[in-house]
């Protein structure tokens, strides 16, 4: 059942968050919908502005569809992350998205306000429900990078929520992309989050660059031939307390290619008279399954597929 990130956030505020899961092929998102499904979970499927143009973007939606298919017993929302306006756009006439993100983070305050509130005009118009993004993740998101973290401001989001009419937000709190997230412990502004949460009380926000870096999947991978020396994640017993502050959506991309390298140096480390591409496909599907199923316990989604279904098809039925 497709549904938007609006519903599956109106059920899970304040207790548990979403996983937002990126994919880019054929075996994530066998794994995915597997991992998911096993684990009772709702979820969102993330489709990047890379991943539309690594595979075709035809090919992931036509995907997605097709999973919804094989995977009945799915609740997932299918949701465009940190797109330009002109790829929100195009997802929002697919007739596929659930779910837009417009990441004009970048630009100064009053820019982004304009692009997004352009985007939220013509998502709401079809049906669409869209994330926007305040304050700026250090390193590289899509194709801006920054040298610093620039923290979300409390005050600007309340009033870049209420001049745009988002349906979520994305808040610079410490967090960054890919698998060098620290040097030495982390530190994660919750106190953004609380200060957000009382002016904005109920409004669902979003956590990026949540990796956790297992460092038993570092160590594996250097083991089998990878150089990841010094690779570190968020530390995820901290995602129901973020939740507790209104974090219903937690972005993962990371953690699920450290687990696509492992299986595959490990493989071919393994088996190297092996050519055939399904052999270590066969291991990465359940291996990939798995790592989704067990995210799915840490964020507290796990077991609340049918609680969740059942509260948005009744609230459809007001
Ligand atoms: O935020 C970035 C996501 O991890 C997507 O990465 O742009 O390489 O697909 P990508
Ligand atoms: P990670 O790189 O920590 O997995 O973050 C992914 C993300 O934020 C996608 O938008
Ligand atoms: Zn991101």
């Amino acid at each position: 059942m497709i549904v938007t990130t609006k519903e599956l956030f109106a059920h899970a505020y304040g207790k548990y968050a979403i996983g937002a899961y990126n994919i880019n092929n054929l075996e994530q998102t066998m794994g995915l919908f597997k991992g998911n499904v096993d684990s009772k979970a709702p979820f969102i499927v993330q489709l990047s502005k890379g991943a539309r143009s690594y595979t075709h973007k035809l090919m992931l939606e036509a995907m997605m569809n097709t999973a919804d298919k094989i995977f009945p017993e799915a609740v997932f929302a299918i949701h465009l992350d940190h797109g330009d306006e002109a790829t929100c756009m195009d997802c929002i006439n697919s007739g596929v998205y659930s779910s837009v993100m417009i990441d004009a983070s970048h630009e100064p305050f009053e820019k982004n306000v304009e692009i997004t509130k352009r985007v939220v005009d013509a998502a709401h118009a079809k049906g669409l429900v869209v994330e926007a993004e305040l304050g700026l993740l250090k390193g590289i998101e899509e194709d801006v990078v920054a040298a610093d973290h620039v923290y979300t401001k409390p005050d600007e989001a309340f009033r870049f929520v209420k001049a745009t009419g988002c349906d979520s937000l994305a808040c610079a709190i410490g967090t960054s992309h890919g698998a060098f997230k620290f040097k030495g412990s982390q530190k994660l502004r919750f106190d953004i989050l609380e200060e957000i949460q009382k002016l904005l009380p109920g409004f669902p926000l979003v956590m990026h660059g949540s990796s956790s870096v297992p460092q038993d999947e570092v160590a594996r991978i250097n083991a089998a031939g990878g150089n990841l020396k010094g690779a570190s994640g968020v530390d995820a017993s901290q995602f129901l307390g973020a939740a507790k502050l209104g974090v219903t959506k937690i972005n993962i991309d990371t953690d699920g290619r450290l687990v696509w390298c492992r299986v595959h140096r490990e493989f071919f480390r393994d088996h190297p008279e092996k050519f055939d591409l399904r052999d270590p496909g066969k291991v990465f599907m359940p291996e990939y399954a798995k790592f989704i199923a067990a995210k799915n316990v840490l964020l507290g989604s796990a077991g609340q597929v049918d609680a969740a279904r059942a509260y948005i098809q009744a609230s459809k039925k007001k």
